[in-house]
């Protein structure tokens, strides 16, 4: 059985494989290796998952989703919004709780967890006070980098009190004291060029950007993200944040019409543009 306990066992030995070769793996109630071809219960050949032992559709989901970004050689810069359907993902108050099925809190969770760097805007701290731990599935927690460009953000956010690191991107000369956090001053002028710079220096293979709309839509227009993945729940808001608010075009012929997948996951659909392929 695939379960919340184990999936991200099993997410961290598919990411941490040779890209180029099948996939045996015996997975067993308390522990995953891998084994040669006979023994092996669950199997990736190439993108493709099969296997012997009972995988419910919910997981099954999950690994089709991100065993093609795992098995991927390339560095990804996977923007991820959860949205309505028609395009929100906070009200206008900022309450953004829950656009989505609580089941894709686990995803997301799975997703942290296959990311080395996780970067959020100032906003999301301040509306949301998240963690951004991988809590729910026992995976690895990725390095947290928030983007707090006039150095707003003050100890009692939960960040800066559960003894996990953090690097944070300013552009403010300020003197703050952020209890396990780095904070790495830019200059204003061509900030997000600048920053987008020394997150490349940084070397993570794998980086999400969380949110907020402004962030991801500011690190889309400097051409920084690769995959921008839109998690759609079946609902209308009809007002509040906008998931992207991109530069505008003058005429459609210039709009971004990228190659995509899309999946389902429960209620809700997924969809993955790659915007830099
Ligand atoms: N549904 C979801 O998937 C999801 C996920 C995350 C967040 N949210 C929601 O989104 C809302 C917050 O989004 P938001 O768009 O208002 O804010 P945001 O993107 O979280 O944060 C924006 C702030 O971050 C700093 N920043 C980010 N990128 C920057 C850049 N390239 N250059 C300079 N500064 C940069 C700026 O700080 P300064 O103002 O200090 O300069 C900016 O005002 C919240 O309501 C939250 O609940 C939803």
């Amino acid at each position: 059985m695939i379960t919340s306990k184990n999936i991200g066992i099993l997410l961290d030995l598919i990411k941490n494989s040779k890209k180029n070769i099948d996939l045996h793996l015996l997975v067993k109630k308390n522990s995953i290796s891998f084994v040669s071809k006979n023994q092996s219960n669950f199997y990736i050949k190439k993108n493709t998952l099969e296997h012997k032992i009972k995988v419910s559709k919910f997981y099954e989901s999950i690994l089709k989703i991100l065993i093609p970004i795992l098995r991927n050689n390339k560095r990804l810069v996977i923007a991820q919004i959860g949205q309505s359907l028609d395009g929100r993902i906070a009200l206008n108050n900022g309450n953004s709780h829950y656009i989505n099925n609580p089941k894709s809190i686990i995803y997301l969770h799975c997703l942290r967890s296959i990311s080395d760097a996780i970067i959020v805007g100032s906003n999301t701290i301040k509306k949301d006070n998240p963690l951004l731990t991988t809590r729910k599935i026992e995976g690895s927690n990725p390095k947290r980098i928030i983007i707090d460009g006039t150095l707003s953000l003050n100890n009692n956010y939960k960040i800066f009190n559960d003894g996990n690191e953090n690097i944070i991107f300013t552009k403010s000369r300020k003197k703050v004291n952020l209890n396990n956090s780095t904070i790495i001053r830019l200059k204003e002028e061509n900030f997000t060029k600048r920053l987008i710079i020394q997150l490349k220096k940084l070397k993570y293979k794998n980086i999400l950007v969380e949110g907020g709309s402004k962030t991801i839509s500011e690190l889309i227009n400097n051409q920084y993200i690769d995959i921008l993945q839109l998690m759609i729940a079946p609902l209308l808001i009809g007002s509040g944040i906008n998931s992207l608010n991109l530069k505008e075009i003058s005429n459609l012929n210039k709009a971004i019409r990228p190659k995509y997948s899309f999946y389902q996951l429960e209620n809700e659909i997924i969809v993955n543009l790659f915007l830099n392929s």
